[in-house]
C-alpha cells in the first residue's frame, strides 16, 4: 500500500474536474508507451520495473561494500554530477541527521565532481588531509569532465596518502559494465565496481547502485526505500484511472495548467532537509521536458525561509506559475515551544505547541494565500520523511515525468541540449579534434 496522497487545493478556480478527466485517454496511451516500450527513448526504460526486479545479490554486495567503507573511513567522497550525484545527495540529506557533519558520529558524506571550482577542490583536500576517507566515483559514460577532473585529483591524493596498493581498497567505481574510461581504469587498477544498467539514464538512476551505494554507506535502509518505490510502481503501472493513479493525476494537472499559460512550476517544501530533493526533482523535470522550445520550467523554494524572499514574487509577481507543495504530516522528532514569563515576543499563545504544529499552520496559511494570489496549488502529502515515503516519491515523480514528457510530445529520456556547453568548453580548452570550433569560437570573443 502506498501512503502518498495528491490533491489540488480545495478552493481551486484554475482547473476543473472535467479538464482533468479529458486527459484520461492521452494518459492511458502514455502509460502504455512506458510499459510496452513503444514511445520515444524506449531503450531507457529500465527504471520502470527496477524495484520489482532488483537482484538480491546486488543489494547484498552494496550493503557489504557500504559496511567496508564505514569501517575504514570517517569521510566518504561521492564523485559525480547530474544524475550521478543528485539522487544520492537528495536522499542522504533527507534522511541523515542535519548536523551529522559537525557531530561526526557517523560517516560524513561530501561531494566532488559536481563543479569546476578550484577553491572548492583545494578546501576539500584540506579536509581529506586530516581524515581517513574513501571515494565512490560515479559516471555512466566514464568521460564526464567534472567528475574526471575530481577523480584525478583525489586518486593522486589517495595514492600519496595511503600508497598505491592500499588506495585500491578505498576507491569504488560505479559505471558502465563494459565501456568507458572509468571502467578501464577500474580494471587496470583492480577497484571494486558496480554497473549502471544500460537502459537506465542518469536522472532515473537513483535506485541503482548510483544512489543505493552512497545511501547505504550513509546508514540508510535501502531495502525499505525499495519497498516504498515498489508499492508505488505497482500503482503507477497497474491503475489506469486518473483518480486511482497519482502519477497520472499529477501529470494531468500540470499538463492542463501548462496549456493555460502556467509555464513555471515551483516545488515547495517546509522541511530544510528536502532542499536537495528539490534539486533532484529540478533535474528530473528540467532535463526531461525542456526540449523543442517547450516544457514547464522547474523551480524550487524552501519554506518558511523563502516566504521571506521568493514569497513576495509567488504572491504578487507574474501569474505564469503554479506550485507543488511537498507536505509532511508528522515530524520524526518532537520539540515544544517553551513558555516565557516576560512574553515580550507575544508568543505565549503557542507555548506548549510542537514546532511541527506551527509549521503546518504556516503551510496551510501559505496555500490559502498563494491560492488567493492566483497560484494553483498541487499538494503532495507523505506521512513522514522516511525511507518508504521517499521511495514512493522517487517512483511517483519518475513515472509522472515519463507520462508528462509523452503528453508534451518530447523524449523524456534524452538530453541533447547539454552537449552545447561541453563542445564550447572543449574548443576553448583546445582539446584535440576541436580545432575548427576553437577557431570559430575565438572569433566570437
Ligand atoms: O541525467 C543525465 O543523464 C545526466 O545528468 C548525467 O547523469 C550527467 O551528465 C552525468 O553523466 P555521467 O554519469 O555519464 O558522468
Amino acid at each position: 500500500m502506498a501512503q502518498l496522497k495528491i490533491e489540488i487545493s480545495k478552493d481551486n478556480n484554475f482547473i476543473s474536474e472535467s479538464e482533468i478527466q479529458q486527459m484520461q485517454d492521452k494518459l492511458i496511451s502514455a502509460q502504455k508507451a512506458l510499459l510496452e516500450k513503444t514511445g520515444e527513448g524506449n531503450d531507457f526504460l529500465g527504471w520502470v520495473h527496477l524495484t520489482s526486479t532488483i537482484d538480491e545479490a546486488l543489494i547484498t554486495k552494496i550493503i557489504s561494500c557500504a559496511e567496508k567503507i564505514r569501517k575504514q573511513s570517517k569521510v566518504l567522497v561521492v564523485i559525480g554530477i547530474g544524475g550521478s550525484y543528485l539522487g544520492a545527495r537528495a536522499m542522504i540529506d533527507a534522511l541523515s541527521h542535519q548536523f551529522s557533519g559537525l557531530l561526526q558520529k557517523e560517516l560524513t558524506i561530501v561531494y566532488a565532481g559536481n563543479n569546476l571550482s578550484e577553491d572548492y577542490h583545494a578546501d576539500l583536500l584540506d579536509l581529506l588531509d586530516e581524515k581517513d576517507y574513501s571515494v565512490v566515483v560515479i559516471s555512466k559514460s566514464g568521460t564526464t569532465t567534472e567528475p574526471a577532473v575530481a577523480f584525478r585529483i583525489l586518486k593522486k591524493h589517495l595514492e600519496e596518502k595511503y600508497g598505491k596498493e592500499k588506495t585500491k581498497g578505498r576507491i569504488i567505481a560505479i559505471t558502465d559494465h563494459s565501456k568507458g574510461a572509468l571502467k578501464k581504469v577500474s580494471l587496470n587498477e583492480g577497484y571494486e565496481t558496480f554497473s549502471i544498467p544500460d537502459d537506465v539514464g542518469g536522472r532515473y538512476s537513483v535506485l541503482t547502485p548510483v544512489g543505493l551505494l552512497p545511501m547505504a554507506a550513509a546508514g540508510i535502509d535501502i531495502l525499505k526505500m525499495m519497498d516504498g518505490a515498489k508499492a508505488m510502481e505497482k500503482i503507477c503501472c497497474s491503475e489506469t484511472a486518473i483518480k486511482e493513479n497519482p502519477a497520472m493525476l499529477y501529470a494531468a494537472i500540470r499538463n492542463v495548467l501548462y496549456t493555460k499559460g502556467k509555464s513555471v512550476e515551483i516545488l515547495s517544501n517546509f522541511q530544510p532537509c528536502l532542499q536537495y530533493f528539490s534539486e533532484w526533482w529540478k533535474q528530473l523535470y528540467g532535463e526531461s521536458e525542456g526540449k523543442k522550445n517547450k516544457g514547464i520550467f522547474p523551480a524550487a523554494v524552501s519554506f518558511t525561509t523563502d516566504l521571506h524572499s521568493m514569497g513576495q514574487y509567488i504572491q504578487e509577481g507574474q501569474r505564469n506559475i503554479f506550485e507543488t507543495i511537498i507536505s509532511v504530516e508528522q515530524s520524526k522528532r518532537k520539540l515544544q515551544i517553551p513558555s516565557d514569563e516576560g512574553n515580550l515576543d507575544g508568543l505565549n499563545f503557542i507555548a506548549g505547541k510542537n514546532i511541527q504544529y506551527v509549521n503546518q499552520k504556516a503551510e496551510t496559511g501559505t496555500i490559502i494565500a498563494h491560492n488567493d494570489g492566483g497560484v494553483p496549488i498541487i499538494k503532495i502529502s507523505v506521512p513522514i520523511i522516511d525511507e518508504k515515503s521517499l521511495g514512493e516519491l522517487i517512483y511517483f515523480f519518475e513515472f509522472a515525468c515519463g507520462l508528462s514528457g509523452y503528453l508534451l510530445g518530447v523524449n523524456p529520456f534524452d538530453q541533447p541540449g547539454v552537449e552545447a556547453y561541453k563542445n564550447n568548453m572543449f574548443a576553448l580548452l583546445e582539446k584535440p579534434g576541436y580545432e575548427n570550433l576553437t577557431e570559430e569560437i575565438k572569433k566570437r570573443l
